[in-house]
């Protein structure tokens, strides 16, 4: 992209960016999900970061959202209430981490090692806890006395919602005083203890948390709405803005929104040590903190708690979008200090959103077993739900014009638990006018054959009914033994790729990934892993093997072996294949004398076709290349030029094995017994063959001797 195109992409995602957040925070409506929105914010944050001459002051990445409602008083906060800054993954994490090491931290070793005997050795530590997907509160008690509630606004000024929150039933009306010696038992010293109960009994305290509505009473309050003919939240989320933010406190009752702690404004003029304390400090005050939290002694302790809450997010209670990860030392939170909109004392790592942006790069079509044709969309990678989507159906033409796509769209994807990924918006607002409309194909996109629009449906048809098997029959056919021997990628299992859409043809094998691959039924990560090493493993194939798989009519095992030997093919190029073959004429051909005039004319005519050629050279493109092997002084060998009838059953070793060991040593294999067979092989229990050589007066040599014969 070049910069004119970059500065005009930033714009458009800025737009985009702020629509929604107003919507959200401002409206309290929501048309695209937080997951969809952050990959949004995400892609801005990065064509920042790359291109920081187009930073904007105004830009989304650089404040904190929300605006104040009119209709309630304004309330100014002390402290700000700040936003996090989001990791996406562990890499984030550790980069995070790498940025607070540059800050002089070894200075603030831990003052008090009473709470934990941790402390003296350990500089940074972490304390994680969930991140509650509500509403950020500020509560403040005078003497101990709820006197103020009120949203966060856009930080520094929110709007009071006093009576409202009053209506929540975990926000005590008053904190509960605790005894000095609960609290010297908790571990805090004499100072704190004085300082804090001064603060309770006789001044301020500041408290922190988060709004927010159980998915239990969201369902229950949705049944009765919809007994009652109401329409329905969208969301909890949505559920708790509605209730705090009105301004008749029967509908917030009614809502039963729920409250958990999450800071204690105050801390630094209580002279706490640790962030832990300060939950510490409001459970011992009366005040709702959920349980699921840990103290982590390092990021890989994090990790382990995040894919442990990642796991469990379902089962909780409220909806959670990851674990707020906080430095547990206090006294290095303003040594850190703050950068725009958040600290870097703590960040938001979120779970693998379920929704996230992408771009629409192409369409192609796949033909299914029926011969139905069904568009797929190519995607630039994205992650969502965990996994990188690169492809995703979408279904039919009807689907297609029904969300209004373009090829070039900026759109969003939705992969919710394992349902497979799909389309679920276009963003229009996000089109340059590059947009090109999706056509229905006229001809199928793998035999090149007519299409047609199945009537009364919105499907539309290969005419060639035999399409979609032979295709895979063409594509197992590469994988199989004798060709390129795939492990792990057997008929079954190119079959469900083909489903799957990642495979179209045999060059689609190379650009498998693991990410492509583990959504798919059976693909755990191991087998995920081990089918694209396989693969790549595979990526350097003898001539005679690569000329067999390509599947030529006629053109069987021992013919490629021939071919093989006779085409003066000296690189590694698929490139060098395609220009020999391509000089020689049809006579040339028939002149090599193991070619008949019905193989040469197949071979004459797959390397005059358009499409196979493109496809050698995707091959080459995805990295196949040909072996050559070494003969060595195979012309030494007994077999050499020799032709060899494998029958009955080898015990030593398999019949492939037998067969690639002759033609290792020279020799061909044939199927049939006839004057012009040198050698039988004849294992156990060997029948009409071995008959025929002695009938013939062929040599039959035992399993025995023709070990020993190959050894030799
Ligand atoms: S700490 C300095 N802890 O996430 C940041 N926030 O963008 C102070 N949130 O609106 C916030 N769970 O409402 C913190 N355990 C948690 C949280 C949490 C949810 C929300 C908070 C804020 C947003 C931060």
């Amino acid at each position: 992209m070049d910069k004119n195109t970059i500065k005009q992409r930033i714009e458009k995602l800025k737009a985009e960016i702020n629509h929604h957040r107003y919507l959200y925070h401002v409206e309290d409506k929501q048309e695209i999900s937080e997951g969809a929105l952050d990959s949004l914010k995400n892609e801005l944050f990065k064509l920042e970061q790359e291109y920081p001459e187009f930073v904007t002051a105004d830009s989304p990445t650089q404040r904190v959202e929300g605006r104040v409602l009119e209709k309630f008083e304004k309330v100014a906060h002390e402290p700000a209430l700040l936003s996090l800054f989001d990791a996406f993954s562990f890499q984030d994490m550790v980069d995070w981490e790498k940025r607070i090491g540059k800050f002089s931290i070894s200075d603030f070793r831990f003052a008090n090692s009473k709470i934990e005997n941790r402390k003296s050795e350990i500089v940074l530590d972490y304390f994680c806890e969930l991140k509650f997907d509500g509403l950020a509160m500020s509560l403040i008690y005078e003497k101990g006395i709820f006197v103020q509630g009120a949203t966060r606004g856009d930080g520094k000024v929110g709007e009071d919602v006093t009576n409202n929150l009053k209506t929540i039933e975990s926000i005590p009306l008053n904190l509960r005083i605790p005894d000095k010696l609960e609290l010297e038992k908790s571990g805090f010293n004499q100072g704190q203890i004085g300082l804090l109960l001064d603060a309770v009994q006789n001044g301020k305290m500041v408290i922190r948390g988060e709004a927010l509505m159980t998915k239990k009473v969201f369902q229950e309050l949705n049944e009765k709405y919809a007994k009652e003919g109401k329409k329905p939240l969208a969301n909890p989320r949505n559920g708790a803005a509605g209730s705090i933010r009105q301004l008749d406190p029967k509908i917030s009752a009614e809502r039963r929104l729920d409250f958990y702690v999450y800071a204690i404004g105050n801390a630094e003029e209580l002279n706490l040590d640790t962030h832990e304390q300060e939950l510490l400090i409001a459970k011992l005050l009366g005040l709702k903190v959920y349980a699921d939290y840990k103290y982590c002694r390092n990021l890989d302790e994090v990790q382990k708690f995040y894919e442990q809450c990642e796991k469990r997010r379902e089962k909780l209670p409220m909806e959670v979008d990851g674990v707020v990860v906080k430095v547990n030392n206090l006294k290095l939170w303003p040594v850190l200090g703050i950068v725009g909109k958040g600290p870097r004392y703590a960040m938001a790592y979120k779970f693998a959103a379920e929704e996230a942006t992408t771009k629409l790069l192409d369409v192609v079509w796949q033909v299914g077993r029926t011969g139905t044709l069904t568009p797929t969309g190519v995607l630039t990678p994205v992650r969502v739900g965990g996994v990188t989507v690169s492809n995703v159906t979408l279904h039919n033409m009807d689907e297609i014009q029904r969300l209004g796509l373009k090829i070039g769209d900026t759109i969003i994807i939705e992969r919710a638990g394992d349902v497979i990924p799909k389309v679920i918006k276009v963003l229009e607002g996000m089109r340059d006018g590059n947009e090109k409309t999706i056509d229905a194909p006229e001809k199928c996109p793998i035999c090149g054959s007519k299409v047609e629009r199945i009537a009364g449906e919105v499907a539309y048809r290969c005419t060639d009914k035999e399409c979609y098997a032979v295709n895979l029959r063409r594509l197992a056919h590469w994988t199989s033994k004798g060709a390129m021997d795939i492990e792990g990628l057997g008929p079954k299992v190119v079959e469900q790729l083909v489903k799957a859409g990642l495979v179209r043809d045999i060059a689609d094998f190379y650009s498998l990934r693991e990410e492509d691959l583990k959504p798919l039924e059976r693909f755990a990560e191991k087998s995920a892993e081990n089918l694209v090493k396989a693969i790549a493993v595979k990526r350097e194939v003898d001539l005679a093997r690569f000329i067999y798989g390509l599947g030529i009519r006629h053109v069987g095992e021992e013919s490629a072996i021939y071919l093989s030997k006779k085409l003066e093919v000296r690189s590694e190029k698929i490139i060098d294949l395609k220009n020999v073959v391509i000089k020689l004429s049809l006579a040339d051909l028939e002149e090599f004398e193991d070619v008949g005039p019905i193989v040469a004319k197949s071979i004459f005519d797959w390397f005059r076709d358009e499409k196979n050629i493109n496809l050698l050279d995707k091959l080459e493109k995805n990295g196949v290349v040909i072996r050559h092997q070494v003969t060595g002084n195979m012309q030494h060998s007994i077999f050499f030029g020799k032709t060899v009838v494998l029958t009955g059953t080898l015990s030593g070793l398999t019949r492939d094995d037998a067969k690639a060991k002759i033609r290792e040593l020279g020799g061909k294999i044939a199927s049939a017994v006839s004057k012009k067979t040198d050698f039988v092989v004849a294992g156990s229990e060997a029948g009409s063959k071995l008959e025929k050589a002695n009938e013939l007066g062929v040599k039959v040599l035992s399993e025995e001797e023709f070990l020993g014969m190959i050894k030799a």
